[in-house]
């Protein structure tokens, strides 16, 4: 769906043309996961889907919320009323961020917003971190708020905690607002110091493909939040504000000091490493050799299956069989238990690869995937 259709769909239900049309994509993790939560490194990029929003203020203290990928109709909220944790359905996304730039401070009077969006849902491809910056996005524009891009990821990682009421990290969301075509962002999630590193695969004959298991996951389900709970429990024994500052030439040592600890001993050791994996990546892409990147991206694999254990068996399954036919390197992405996974291919391979792996769910009788290859692409932006 493009500006027009969606500026057009807001004529119709609201009864005037909108003050603008803005986009947020989705993204992918190439590597770095579950290290945002621990201050480390993490290097998404963003999907070209995205969420677009038709967006007007409104000076009633009144917020109007319609999307054309839910069944139903305009949602009426008054800004005066919304409360965290007091709403379940996706208008919890968009209510959150009027609800935490209100709690910051600004001025929002109101709102009339109409979304459409293509991110995959449940598919860990941030198709919520998405709606939250697209609206944060127009409201910035239009109340003049001046917000850097990074403050409305913060914001909307906040409408998320606390109003959506899921203990999320700040990738996603600075994906969405700052990621650039052609590149993937090298994010500090400490500081959100940021350094676009060039990622043309395409140029160098590779493919990066998403293969969506459609195994549903929920953030806001319990097991996220027992593996941040258990980070910061590995911190605390270590005397650490961070499991980010556990170099990883100490592991060894740091491990070795929390003894018998058997599931803290694990997520320690997945987040240090991973943290030298996106370290190991950028310097890879740096140099210029992004077919050695594979290897990398499948040793996170093993360590999200086996350390971290939030993998499932059809990610495996992708991961493996990408692995046994040609594959440079594959891995889960986003926050697990399903959701999607990422496979770094020639392109020559890319149609045996997807065929390959299509019969495999088949014959496992999984529900069929959803593949589909992810180009870096443009972030957050007004379109109208
Ligand atoms: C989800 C969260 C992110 C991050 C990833 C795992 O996508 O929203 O903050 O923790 O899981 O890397």
């Amino acid at each position: 769906m493009g500006a027009q259709q969606v500026a057009d769909r807001f004529a119709a239900l609201y009864g005037a043309e909108p003050e603008g049309v803005w986009a947020a994509p989705g993204r992918v993790n190439l590597i770095g996961e579950h290290t945002d939560y621990n201050d480390g490194f993490v290097m998404p990029f963003a999907l070209p889907h995205q969420a677009l929003a038709a967006v007007s203020r409104r000076t009633d203290g009144i917020l109007r919320l319609h999307s054309a990928d839910v069944e139903g109709g305009i949602a009426e909220l008054r800004l005066d009323a919304l409360a965290p944790e007091s709403d379940r359905e996706w208008t919890a996304y968009p209510a959150g961020v009027l609800w935490a730039l209100r709690e910051a401070g600004h001025q929002i009077t109101g709102a009339d917003v109409h979304l459409s969006s293509t991110v995959p849902t449940g598919a860990g491809l941030s198709s919520s971190a998405a709606l939250e910056i697209v609206v944060a996005l127009a409201l910035n524009d239009l109340y003049d708020l001046g917000l850097p891009r990074w403050k409305l990821a913060r914001l909307c990682q906040r409408a998320e905690n606390v109003y959506v009421g899921a203990p999320t990290g700040i990738m996603d969301q600075t994906a969405s607002a700052c990621c650039e075509q052609g590149h993937a962002l090298f994010l500090d999630t400490r500081d959100l110091s940021q350094q676009q590193i060039p990622f043309d695969l395409a140029a160098e004959g590779l493919r990066l493909l998403v293969v969506d298991t459609r195994v549903k996951h929920a953030h806001s389900g319990g097991e996220y939040g027992r593996r941040r709970a258990g980070c910061e429990k590995g911190a605390a024994l270590l005397g650490v504000d961070a499991l980010r500052d556990i170099p990883y030439d100490e592991l060894d040592a740091a491990l070795a000091r929390l003894g018998d600890e058997e599931e803290v001993v694990r997520l320690v050791r997945h987040v240090v490493t991973e943290d030298q994996r996106v370290e190991r990546t950028v310097a890879l892409l740096r140099a210029g050799d992004p077919r050695s990147i594979g290897p990398v991206l499948t040793e996170g694999h093993a360590s999200l299956r086996d350390d971290f254990r939030i993998s499932c068996p059809e990610l495996d399954l992708v991961v493996d069989t990408a692995l046994a036919h040609g594959a440079l390197g594959a891995r889960m992405t986003g926050g697990g238990f399903g959701g999607s996974a990422i496979v770094l291919a020639e392109a020559t391979d890319v149609d045996t690869l997807t065929k390959t792996i299509e019969e495999a769910f088949a014959a496992a009788s999984f529900t069929p995937p959803r593949v589909f290859e992810a180009v870096p692409s443009a972030g957050a932006r007004r379109l109208v």
